[in-house]
């Protein structure tokens, strides 16, 4: 799947790449990667039902990836596409001390959200797309959210160009969805696994209305997180919690 190479559209202005992505998809067909991007979004969208605050100066694109590989393998393009996002901030920050991903798919530094992932499959019996949404805070970080945040630029200490961005992003794509077509899953995980945040801490997350504590024990090859509360392991697939940080 040829990334480094796919189309370009480029927007002033929309309500959501994603958004853009799936209407799109309605209209035609679309046979080779195709990337959504914009200056900025009216209505961003994030994991959740949450709003992705999307002002001037951040990456905000949309991948529409017809997918090739076996559908059985989609929970794993989560943890690609975080790994690909991971080595894209990498690029600019080349110090990844304090850069971790946290399941499923947010990128930290210090603790503090430096770039999101929503994923939303277009699955028929005609052809299976991914549209794999990404925003990176490259130079402005949104403030008053629920969670503290961070930008590229704060961390570099200089303002970035968005073009190389996507460039080394689709770079990293290529290597990283590359791998799913190749059939490395379980080295997927184990990659992840070496960046993932806190692994044997202990969190506060809600599923659903329930509250809990445990321990992150592991990621497992299916890409759901295991989770020891009370001495009891129990296992969450990407919809069903949120962790407090
Ligand atoms: C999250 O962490 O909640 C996911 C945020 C995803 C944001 C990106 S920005 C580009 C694309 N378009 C959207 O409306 N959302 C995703």
């Amino acid at each position: 799947m040829d990334i480094k190479n796919g189309e370009i559209i480029n927007l002033k202005q929309v309500d959501s790449t994603n958004s853009e992505a799936q209407r799109l998809l309605r209209k035609k067909k679309i046979s080779t990667p195709l990337w959504i991007i914009a200056d900025e979004q009216t209505s961003g969208k994030g994991r959740g039902e949450k709003k992705w605050i999307s002002s001037k100066g951040n990456l905000f694109a949309s991948l529409i990836l017809p997918i090739s590989f076996d559908i059985k393998n989609l929970p794993i393009l989560s943890c690609a596409v975080s790994l690909a996002t991971f080595e894209c901030i990498k690029y600019f920050k080349k110090d990844d001390h304090f850069l971790k991903i946290k399941w499923p798919n947010d990128i930290l530094f210090n603790d503090s959200k430096l770039s999101g992932i929503l994923i939303e499959n277009s699955l028929s019996t005609d052809l299976n797309y991914s549209i794999i949404g990404i925003g990176i805070n490259v130079n402005s970080s949104p403030s008053k959210l629920d969670h503290s945040t961070s930008s590229l630029k704060s961390i570099i200490g200089e303002e970035i160009d968005l073009k190389p961005v996507l460039t080394q992003l689709s770079i990293s794509l290529d290597k990283y969805l590359g791998k799913i077509e190749s059939g490395e899953l379980e080295d997927l995980v184990s990659e992840y696994t070496l960046k993932a945040w806190r692994l044997n801490e202990e969190v506060q997350f809600l599923a659903g209305k329930d509250s809990y504590i445990g321990t992150i024990s592991s990621i497992n090859k299916n890409f759901e997180i295991e989770i020891n509360i009370n001495n009891k392991i129990k296992r969450f697939n990407s919809g069903e919690l949120s962790f407090k940080y």
